[in-house]
């Protein structure tokens, strides 16, 4: 049985809504308990479906892992094993991300290649490369991501982009590596500074988070603590698109809007008033038709490319003409058919679109092709005429916790209905 969601079109959302703590982050610091034995407690987690999922990679390497609430308790042994390769490790882009911890602690790892959004290639070779130059040997093999090293030593790492994922894999291992490692051309999203906050807390040696040259003193082990999860900056973000596209009125708190400079700057020109509120949250009223403005795409402190799909929605439903450009993920234009289904006014040219804005889109049945996509729809349905369907929710359900409820809250009518789709 497969759910969809009708969404009702003609919502303004007004009042409050919390962020809670970032998916992107959350699976990485799961990750990061099996650096140290004992329990590791990580709190503000958000109950997606991802965060189970974890949980399952963790304990299929043996550790102990327990949920409760926002809280999981992950507890990990002297003895780990090596091999990571379970049906949940293919859920999830994240669970490659023991891949780092394993080899750092194990020196030798066997990591089945992860899954996750369906947004365009994701190769592995700059984690590979940077395990690599900390000494170890890294191949694909069946499915997996092999790695052995007799010992790890500190190296001078270029990444050829700010890769997170490999920024966060290198970080693991080199915190135990004996030496000096400097990793330059790091990736500087707050999650990765989160990542540091959490690793020195558990005794790395950690300089430069939130620049590109992360310099790490490997140390020989680390201990446990309890780290607080930072609040998910692209949920955020998605509650202040929906509030310019309503033209409603959102207060958003649990996240930090230093992490929403760009987004919220970019909003002021579309004609909104932002009101920010130090480390706290901000608040957005969007009086009148949002104005087109442009949007490029790239690694922090640039424009996230998971917000790429809801500077298209927006783009729809704005006066005037954006152009959007997509420097990171080259499928992710993907969506934007679903768009036209709409009633967009949307083309595509390589890595650029560029989207006419309507005055109201036209409801349709949609397909979500992945987290950011499926809730950009979500917001397109709520400016549409009519009721928009959207099947495949499964995706949006694996990013945004508690969605239609909020949503719901907020002045949105939308049904979750579970049936068998009929796709034409
Ligand atoms: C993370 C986020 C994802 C976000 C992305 C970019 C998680 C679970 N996912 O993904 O939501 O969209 O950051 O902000 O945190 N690349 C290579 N070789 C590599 C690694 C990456 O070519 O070895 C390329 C990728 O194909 C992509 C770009 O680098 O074009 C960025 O990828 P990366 O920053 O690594 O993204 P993820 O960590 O996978």
């Amino acid at each position: 049985m497969s759910e969809h969601f009708d969404v009702h079109g003609g919502a303004r959302l007004v009042g409050e809504v919390e962020v809670v703590g970032a998916k992107n982050s959350v699976l990485k610091l799961m990750a990061a308990a099996l650096l140290a034995e004992g329990t590791t407690t990580v709190t503000n987690c958000p109950q997606i479906l991802d965060v189970p999922l974890m949980a399952d990679v963790l304990r299929s390497v043996g550790c102990d892992v327990v949920i409760d609430g926002d809280t999981a308790h992950i507890t990990t042994p002297s003895e780990l094993s090596h091999r990571a390769d379970s049906a949940a490790m293919g859920k999830l882009r994240a669970s490659v991300c023991v891949l780092g911890p394993l080899v750092g602690r194990l020196k030798k790892a066997v990591v089945a290649l992860p899954g996750g959004d369906a947004i365009g290639s994701r190769p592995l070779d700059m984690h590979q490369n940077g395990l690599r130059k900390l000494g170890a040997t890294s191949t694909i093999e069946h499915g997996c991501v092999v790695a052995e090293a007799d010992g790890l030593h500190g190296a001078q790492i270029w990444l050829d982009f700010p890769s997170v994922g490999a920024t966060e894999n290198i970080l693991m291992a080199a915190v135990l590596a004996e030496g000096t490692t400097v990793i330059d051309n790091a990736a500087r999203e707050p999650e990765i500074v989160d990542i540091c906050t959490m690793l020195v807390e558990m005794g790395a040696k950690i300089e430069g988070a939130g620049t590109s040259t992360l310099t790490v003193e490997g140390v020989e082990s680390l201990h446990p603590t309890e780290h607080r999860v930072i609040g998910d900056r692209i949920v955020g973000a998605t509650w202040a698109f929906a509030a310019a596209m309503t033209r409603g009125d959102l207060t958003v708190t649990g996240v930090n809007p230093h992490h929403l400079e760009l987004v919220l700057e970019k909003l002021r020109l579309a004609g909104a008033d932002v009101t920010t509120f130090d480390g706290k949250g901000f608040r957005i009223v969007q009086p009148e038709r949002p104005r087109s403005v442009d949007f490029v795409t790239l690694p922090y402190p640039g424009f996230a490319t998971d917000l790429q799909p809801f500077a298209v929605a927006l783009s729809t439903v704005s006066e005037g003409t954006s152009m959007i450009t997509e420097n990171v993920y080259e499928a992710r234009f993907r969506f934007i058919e679903e768009m036209v289904r709409l009633g967009a006014d949307a083309r595509t040219d390589g890595h650029h679109a560029v989207v006419r804005g309507v005055e109201k889109l036209s409801s349709a049945p949609v397909w979500a092709s992945d987290i950011r996509a499926g809730a950009g729809l979500v917001l397109a349905g709520l400016c549409a005429d009519g009721v928009t369907e959207i099947w495949d929710v499964f995706h949006i359900d694996r990013g945004y916790p508690h969605f239609v409820e909020n949503l719901n809250r907020l002045g949105a009518r939308i049904d979750r209905v579970a049936t068998e789709p009929e796709r034409s």
